[in-house]
């Protein structure tokens, strides 16, 4: 059983794994990372926050972990994380297309470019390190692919018209990725969290935090700890016969 820093121990459920998590420096990103740094994978943790990857590593003081600072939207980053795993374990048997910025904005508010940053990072970003890491996973027989959608790549919400159009790129991406690659072995599956509890939730107005709780069934915000497991689940070999699946982690938000 592995132990981590935080005491807790894993059962070994990605044992010998190689998994690339891209955006691990906070949030989600980190929440898994070190799940899967309990549950016996070998790491390689990326992000654009050089900072947050150096005390990343420290808390996973142990594990066998690589540090890629980069931009997802970058062609020679992307290209890099996944190589990597690759040169320093072989193979990728794991993607966490996590990266993201979250803006919050109507169409009204929205600048042009607005739309191309977060179409660059959430959108063309998961589909280079997707892109890369499905060539490397087909070299080695298959693997596992999470990307992060959202609620907000599911359903209509309101100030989110550059935000939720490119977690709807998230969930496109999952499922035809799923079907063009399951019979060579890659399964790619998706979460889709509500609303969570992390860094990027800090700078949005409780004016429009109020109410977001309030659709949630649960009637809270859901922890990163909480996405990650379900994150777990879908990268992990008990999801053997799920591909294509975009499974909420929402509090019900979805259900209504
Ligand atoms: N927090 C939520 O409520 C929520 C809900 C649904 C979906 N999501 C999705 O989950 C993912 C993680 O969100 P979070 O809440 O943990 O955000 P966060 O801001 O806490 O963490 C995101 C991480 O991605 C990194 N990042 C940003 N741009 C990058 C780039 N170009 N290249 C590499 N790394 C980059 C950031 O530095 C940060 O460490 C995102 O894809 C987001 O859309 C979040």
């Amino acid at each position: 059983m592995a132990e981590s820093a935080s005491g807790v121990a894993g059962t070994g459920r990605l044992r010998g794994k190689a998994a690339v998590v891209t955006g691990a420096a906070k949030g989600i990103g980190r929440a898994t990372a070190e799940l899967f740094a309990r549950e016996g994978a070998r790491l390689v943790v990326t992000d654009v926050d050089e900072a947050g990857l150096v005390s990343l590593r420290e808390r996973l003081a142990g594990a066998e972990v690589e540090a890629v600072v980069g931009d997802v939207s970058v062609v020679e980053d992307a290209g890099r994380m996944i190589r990597t795993s690759v040169e320093r374990f072989g193979r990728i048997d794991i993607l966490v297309a996590n990266a993201g910025v979250i803006p919050l904005n109507n169409i009204v508010d929205a600048k042009p470019e607005d739309w191309d940053h977060v179409m660059a990072v959430d959108g063309r970003g998961m589909f280079l390190t997707c892109k890369y890491a499905v060539e490397a996973m087909l070299q080695s027989g298959g693997g596992s692919i999470v990307c992060l959608s959202s609620i907000s790549g599911m359903a209509g919400q309101k100030e989110q018209s550059t935000y939720g159009p490119a977690k709807f790129v998230a969930t496109g991406i999952t499922k035809h990725l799923a079907v063009e690659w399951a019979e060579r072995g890659i399964r790619v599956n998706a979460v889709a969290p509500g609303t969570i509890q992390t860094e990027a939730l800090a700078p949005i107005p409780e004016s429009y935090k109020a109410p977001m709780k309030a659709a949630h069934p649960i009637g809270r915000f859901g922890e990163p700890s909480e996405v990650a497991n379900a994150i777990l689940f879908l990268a992990s070999d008990e999801a053997s016969f799920i591909t294509g699946a975009i499974l909420p982690v929402d509090g019900g938000y979805l259900a209504q």
